[in-house]
């Protein structure tokens, strides 16, 4: 099997499995208990908060695990405020989208946020929401200059970073945002698992409440085999980060480069500022969910959009709103590459590609 979708998720690392291994069974205690079993799962899920902080420039009390991406996403959102009103972009991932949005602001062709139209907004907002890189295009927006707007006009500022983290620097600080989403699926850790980063005081009103864990903002026993292995994840993340991005641009050059043979094709966002793994296009005059099983019968996993809109038959809402004529929305496979990806597997799916649309009249 040729794993082309490492945006839906990644395998767990070898080395991330070997640390969390032993927190299933020889370290099986409830962190919060008070004996010296208990310490352990502690001591590990201090040092995974570390770790965590440590890949997005955060301290480590800043950051919250939960349940993965969407809980983060949805704890950003609701935690913060009562009745929040809230700004984010047309093309967020639904975690964002379907959290009780006041209003959207439009993204551009280039699959940029509409910084113009942001700026010309003229309703007061609590709360702003824009991710930091885009799960389909892939493209790296730029939330440093959006929070500096949100700042000024006293907006709260978070970021879902879910798709930045572990391919390009993220900066918690830097950014200069109020909350940060991440996710341990998407850096080669377990499902699951994520966080929310927060600056001090932000967050009030958790969405679990009960035994007070992570500082009282997220009830519930740690699930510490998976904290451990999202804590190695991004340990590992840092490590590596550059030879991840350099290996996964070398093998999207070569595939774009051979995209280009195909006259039917259009790669979306190819001009902005992407992230290095990821490549979405269109076909002409064809369907994206054919063209994904055809290529399943070859072995070869790709999206069609966004792994968790697959179910439905429509267009691509982050293409629509790249103003992307609604066919050609329809007919996008989303490429997105991985650290143990190679270059045949590049050539192959190229090869297979052409066999199979040359072969169909879509
Ligand atoms: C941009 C973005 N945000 C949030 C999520 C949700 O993360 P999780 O799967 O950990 O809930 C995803 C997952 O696809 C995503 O791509």
């Amino acid at each position: 099997m040729i794993f082309f979708d490492h945006n839906a998720t990644t395998p767990v690392d070898e080395r991330v499995l070997e640390v969390m291994l032993p927190f299933f069974s020889r370290f099986y205690a409830n962190p919060s208990s008070l004996y010296k079993l208990a310490r352990l799962s502690r001591s590990a899920i201090d040092t995974a908060r570390e770790q965590v902080a440590q890949l997005v420039n955060a301290r480590p009390e800043q950051v919250i695990f939960t349940s993965g991406g969407t809980e983060a996403n949805n704890l950003a959102l609701k935690g913060c405020l009562s009745n929040a009103k809230i700004i984010t972009s047309a093309f967020e991932h639904p975690s964002i989208l379907q959290s009780g949005i006041a209003e959207l602001v439009g993204v551009t062709e280039q699959g940029y946020i509409d910084q113009h139209s942001l700026a010309q907004f003229n309703q007061q907002f609590d709360l702003a929401s824009f991710m930091l890189v885009n799960n389909e295009t892939g493209v790296i927006q730029d939330i440093a200059s959006i929070s500096n707007i949100m700042k000024q006009r006293g907006v709260l500022m978070h970021t879902d970073a879910v798709q930045a983290a572990g391919k390009i620097p993220v900066d918690f600080q830097a950014l200069g945002v109020d909350l940060m989403s991440l996710s341990s699926h998407k850096i080669y850790g377990p499902k699951g698992c994520g966080a929310l980063i927060t600056s001090t005081g932000q967050l009030k009103k958790p969405l679990l409440t009960g035994g007070g864990q992570e500082a009282g903002l997220r009830a519930g026993t740690e699930n510490v085999p998976a904290i451990v292995g999202f804590g190695k994840a991004a340990e590992l993340a840092c490590v590596e980060l550059e030879a991840r991005r350099q290996h996964c641009f070398q093998l999207k050059t070569h595939l774009e480069q051979q995209l280009l043979d195909f006259p039917e094709i259009r790669v979306f966002a190819k001009e902005s500022n992407r992230v290095a793994n990821t490549v979405q296009f269109g076909v002409q005059n064809c369907v994206g969910e054919m063209l994904l099983m055809l290529l399943d019968r070859q072995n070869i996993a790709v999206s069609s959009g966004s792994a968790c809109a697959s179910n439905e038959q429509s267009a691509s809402h982050v293409l629509l709103a790249m103003e992307v004529e609604e066919n050609l929305a329809k007919s996008a496979i989303r490429v997105s590459l991985g650290k143990d990806n190679t270059l045949d597997e590049v050539d192959y799916f190229v090869q297979k590609l052409r066999q199979i649309l040359t072969g169909l009249s879509c």
